[in-house]
């Protein structure tokens, strides 16, 4: 585990909790508002505290519990799609990655030999180059900072790209701590389809991880056509039947607890895929 503490806030704490032990008689209000700092410290240190999980009994991936999307939910159903429908493959994407559950879980069951990742959060890039360091794979893998896929090198090139991007097309202006959850006005998805065209491979595919509470595969539909793409598939990922299949790979009593509980969740139960492809006329081009 590693902590990532800013320097003031373990100051502040240090030097509150000094005043509060050596000088007798402080106010109570200056003693209630540092119990309220002490509360947001906790709070603050748990979304700061990076921890690995082990996958496939191979990978170790870094996280931290605010960089959780819930990705880790679907990786079991991510890789057996991908099987299924689309076989090993040389190179992957992971868009909006946070942690990059989906890629890595797909990198450490040999579906691709080689993985980028990207996201627009510096936690989500520091924890995913932790994952890259630990477990040595700087050759087959590379990590983009990313708003959209604004900062991708020109030369990528992949065969399938998976994303679980933020789920809900708001017009609502966005704090940085929702970028999790919510998509202003839809940018994140629409810039994504204005771009990926010119990194798929000609036979690639793109399968997208998408909330049914918030969203339907047509509200998607106008931006992949505009874009040169098709759907070819969509459906429901979790069903009752599935709810607590194939969590073995997921290390950890605490995590498959948390999986399974978010799997019987509405949020999770309404989520569905969405396979995307190149439509034919475009494949020629
Ligand atoms: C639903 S979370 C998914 C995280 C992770 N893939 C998972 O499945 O747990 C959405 C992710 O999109 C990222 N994101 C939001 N806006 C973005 C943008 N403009 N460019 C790139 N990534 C973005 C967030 O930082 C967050 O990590």
């Amino acid at each position: 585990m590693v902590y990532n503490i800013p320097n003031w806030i373990i100051a502040i704490t240090v030097v509150g909790t000094w005043l509060i032990i050596t000088i007798p008689g402080m106010p109570p209000v200056f003693i209630a508002a540092m119990i309220v700092f002490a509360a947001f410290i906790i709070w603050y240190a748990f979304t700061q505290l990076y921890f690995s999980a082990s996958y496939n009994n191979v990978l170790n991936i870094y996280l931290t519990n605010n960089l959780e999307g819930g990705g880790d939910m679907y990786t079991q159903d991510v890789l057996n799609f991908v099987a299924r429908n689309v076989g090993k493959v040389d190179s992957v994407f992971e868009y909006c990655a946070g942690p990059g559950f989906m890629g890595f879980f797909l990198l450490a069951h040999d579906m691709c030999r080689t993985l980028s990742l990207a996201d627009i959060s510096p936690q989500a890039v520091k924890a995913m180059n932790m994952t890259v360091e630990e477990n040595k794979l700087q050759d087959r893998v590379r990590v983009y900072q990313s708003d959209c896929l604004e900062a991708i090198s020109a030369d990528e090139r992949w065969d399938f790209v998976v994303a679980n991007p933020p789920w809900w097309l708001t017009n609502k202006k966005v704090a940085r701590w929702s970028r999790i959850l919510c998509d202003p006005d839809g940018r994140v998805h629409r810039e994504f389809f204005e771009n990926v065209g010119k990194h798929l491979k000609p036979g690639g595919s793109i399968l997208l991880v998408e909330g049914g509470r918030y969203t339907q595969p047509d509200d998607f539909r106008e931006m992949i056509e505009t874009n040169g793409f098709e759907i070819a598939y969509s459906g429901k990922i979790a069903s009752n039947k599935t709810l607590f299949k194939d969590m073995g790979e997921n290390a950890g009593l605490r995590r498959k607890i948390y999986i399974a509980l978010m799997r019987r969740g509405i949020m999770a139960r309404k989520s569905y895929f969405i396979w995307i492809k190149r439509r034919e006329s475009e494949k020629s081009r």
